[in-house]
């Protein structure tokens, strides 16, 4: 059997789950693009010695960000707010007013923005060049590039050394992470900081939220986990701030060694991990234990219903709903379409599975008796615009947080 090894400290990772065969999470196609597919092995595997949750197999990443790129950062009111907030956090942490502010993954410009306004000198970095336009002719500086350290020397060069490198919802969809934070120590000022948010292992144990792992997440980061990788560079966690963002994240607050005062957080939050188990192989056994129970319960209620003769859409045709679909074998005799306010995933079909995706308008204007939330990471937003569905009986079939229910 082939031999992997641990991305971040190179030792033999043992994997503790496949979901077979999935295809881009992102990647909503066409009919006539059915046939050309691209699937590739989903499966996942810990590293008992630096702690790292990652993948183990990965797909090219021209073939997830592209000029087609799906995933439009300002469809959620929620995220808005959120990323005024993080550049609110960040402004306050400024020392010097000179500032300059690099942004990787910084899609259509929802956090950049806040800069741009304030003028605060800034750069964006987003490979994907439709997400990126939104952003440039928005005024908001931006280059249409994978960061790396070759990128990190040219920003070097151009712009000079930066005060914060930041990141969300990014950082983890990187295999080739070292050149990425190679790249920061090199960019970052003396008291610079490197402050980054991703999905927090410790939630997708706790809430067996297993549609965090698809293509675009090739690791996932827990506090111990990023404090082994950042030393290795020379870097330093100082803080970590947990968010409630994609159904539960971590930021993570990072500088050069001994250059700033390690907060108590980060003995909480490893004392926390270490109850919860993320640094033994058990738990992960056990998580799978749990996502195969999830799996049965979720298609058991799907054909309940169905043999009832009742009517289930899928609420937001997320990139988190490609894993649970596909792994479930959830298809349009299960779910009849999937409604979500992006204009470019409509008309189209979900990956793997096919299943059309349509307007919101279609959910709106005839409700079905039941609907899968699958952006149940925007529950608190839907919840309070979807009343009238509530009210007129319908009722929602949520897998995470865990258990499988209808409420
Ligand atoms: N930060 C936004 C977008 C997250 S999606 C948010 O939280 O809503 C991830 C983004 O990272 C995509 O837009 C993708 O194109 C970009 N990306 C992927 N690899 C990258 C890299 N190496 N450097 C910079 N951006 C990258
Ligand atoms: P995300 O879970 O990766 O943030 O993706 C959100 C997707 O959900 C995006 O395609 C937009 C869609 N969506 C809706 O269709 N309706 C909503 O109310 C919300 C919040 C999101
Ligand atoms: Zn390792």
């Amino acid at each position: 059997m082939k031999q992997y090894n641990c991305l971040i400290c190179k030792s033999v990772v043992k994997e503790f789950i496949s979901f077979g065969k999935m295809p881009i999470a992102n990647g909503f196609l066409s009919k006539d693009q059915f046939k050309k597919e691209y699937f590739f092995n989903l499966r996942v595997g810990f590293c008992s010695k630096c702690a790292m949750v990652q993948l183990l197999e990965f797909v090219d990443r021209e073939k997830m960000f592209h000029e087609n790129y799906a995933f439009y950062s300002s469809t959620s009111t929620q995220m808005a707010i959120h990323f005024k907030e993080f550049a609110n956090d960040v402004m306050r942490r400024s020392i010097n007013k000179d500032q300059f502010v690099v942004e990787i993954g910084s899609n259509d410009g929802i956090m950049l923005k806040h800069f741009a306004e304030k003028e605060i000198k800034h750069l964006g970095i987003e490979p994907s060049s439709n997400v990126a336009k939104i952003a440039i002719d928005n005024g908001i500086n931006t280059i249409t590039e994978f960061f790396d350290e070759k990128v990190a020397d040219k920003i070097i060069r151009k712009y000079g050394k930066v005060d914060f490198f930041l990141g969300a919802n990014v950082m983890c969809h990187i295999s080739y992470i070292h050149s990425v934070i190679a790249g920061v120590k090199k960019l970052l000022k003396p008291k610079g900081l490197l402050i980054f948010e991703d999905p927090y292992l410790g939630d997708i144990v706790e809430k067996i939220s297993y549609d965090q792992i698809y293509d675009e997440h090739s690791l996932f980061f827990s506090i111990t986990s990023i404090r082994n990788l950042v030393r290795m560079h020379g870097l330093e966690l100082v803080d970590a701030i947990h968010q409630e963002t994609h159904g539960g994240s971590m930021r993570y607050i990072i500088g050069h060694k001994d250059e700033h005062k390690i907060k108590s957080s980060i003995t909480k939050w490893l004392l926390r991990e270490r109850k919860l188990g993320l640094g033994e192989t058990k738990t992960y056994n056990k998580l799978r234990k749990n996502i195969e129970k999830s799996r049965k319960d979720l298609v058991s209620i799907l054909v309940k219903i169905k043999k009832q003769n009742k009517r289930v859409v899928g609420y937001a045709a997320t990139s988190k709903s490609t894993t649970i679909t596909n792994y479930c074998g959830i298809d349009s005799n299960l779910i009849e379409f999937i409604s979500d306010t992006t204009p470019i995933k409509q008309g189209k079909f979900s990956p793997g599975t096919h299943i059309p995706v349509k307007p919101y308008e279609e959910f709106k204007d005839n409700y079905p008796d039941y609907a899968v939330l699958f952006a149940w990471n925007h529950s608190k937003e839907i919840m309070a615009k979807e009343k009238e569905f509530m009210k007129k009986g319908g009722k929602w079939i949520t897998f995470a947080p865990a258990p499988v229910k209808i409420s």
